[in-house]
């Protein structure tokens, strides 16, 4: 059985006032049993975060982390530090960072052994291009970057990994995959994992990323290989974010 888990990151948006907000509508709300709950702000608003949902089920995650733990580096933040912060989950290759910051697998998997030594939960992001979807070379794009990973972790290490399927057509558009097309690549890449370790296969949380609303989580939720949701752009409405979680 695998545990929902709801996500929302919100990228380089928010501010005090909604962790506030936030903070305040998760400690009257009511969530479905079971179900893990993140919110993955910008680094600044970390400790905010931590003292206003301390009261609040919702745990905290960053959107990055350096895969060293600390040295010169300017500007960058680090696994270790994330930790001090009781950030639980950070995520790795969002299609974002791929493509502005130009992380390659490489740096994505360095990135993910840092956060597993430091006991931080990698949620690691995959997904295709609109011409590499039309193209028919989804499944391969998607496999190509589950399996950079995978194939490098260590067997006990691959339990310790969520991944998210998010469509690079579908973040941002408002154009979401059809729960159709969710589950045949979430599918896809569970039996790619069975190749390594049926267990694993059965154990390994999948969650969808691309313009999941409070409209379509529950369509989306219902499939059998997707567990739960990486939501961007509705994660920054209290309201939104926890219909979606309600929907798990
Ligand atoms: O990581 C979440 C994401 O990229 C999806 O964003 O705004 O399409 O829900 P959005």
């Amino acid at each position: 059985m695998r545990t929902p888990l709801i996500a929302g990151n919100w990228k380089m948006n928010g501010s005090t006032a909604l962790i506030d907000a936030f903070g305040d509508a998760f400690a009257a709300a009511k969530l479905p049993d079971g179900v893990d709950v993140v919110v993955i702000p910008p680094f600044p608003y970390l400790e905010a975060a931590r003292n206003a949902f301390a009261n609040t089920p919702l745990q905290l995650g960053a959107q990055t982390l350096n895969p060293q733990h600390s040295g010169a580096h300017t500007g960058e933040v680090s696994g270790r530090m994330l930790k001090e912060f009781d950030v639980a989950y950070v995520l790795v290759g969002h299609s974002e960072r791929r493509q502005l910051y130009r992380e390659s697998d490489e740096e994505v998997f360095d990135r993910l052994i840092a956060a597993l030594e430091v006991g931080m939960i990698p949620i690691l992001c995959v997904g295709e291009s609109l011409e590499e979807r039309d193209a028919g070379n989804t499944m391969e794009v998607v496999l190509r970057q589950v399996g950079y990973v995978m194939a490098r972790l260590e067997p006990v290490q691959r339990y310790q990994v969520v991944v998210a399927y998010e469509p690079v057509w579908a973040i941002g558009t408002g154009r979401t995959a059809t729960p159709e097309q969710a589950q045949d690549v979430m599918a896809g890449i569970r039996s790619y994992q069975a190749s390594f370790d049926k267990t694993l296969a059965e154990q390994l949380k999948l969650l969808y990323g691309g313009s999941m609303n409070a409209n379509n989580a529950a369509e989306l939720l219902a499939q059998p290989d997707i567990d739960g949701g990486l939501v961007g752009g509705a994660s920054l409405k209290t309201d939104d974010f926890y219909a979606i979680c309600q929907s798990a």
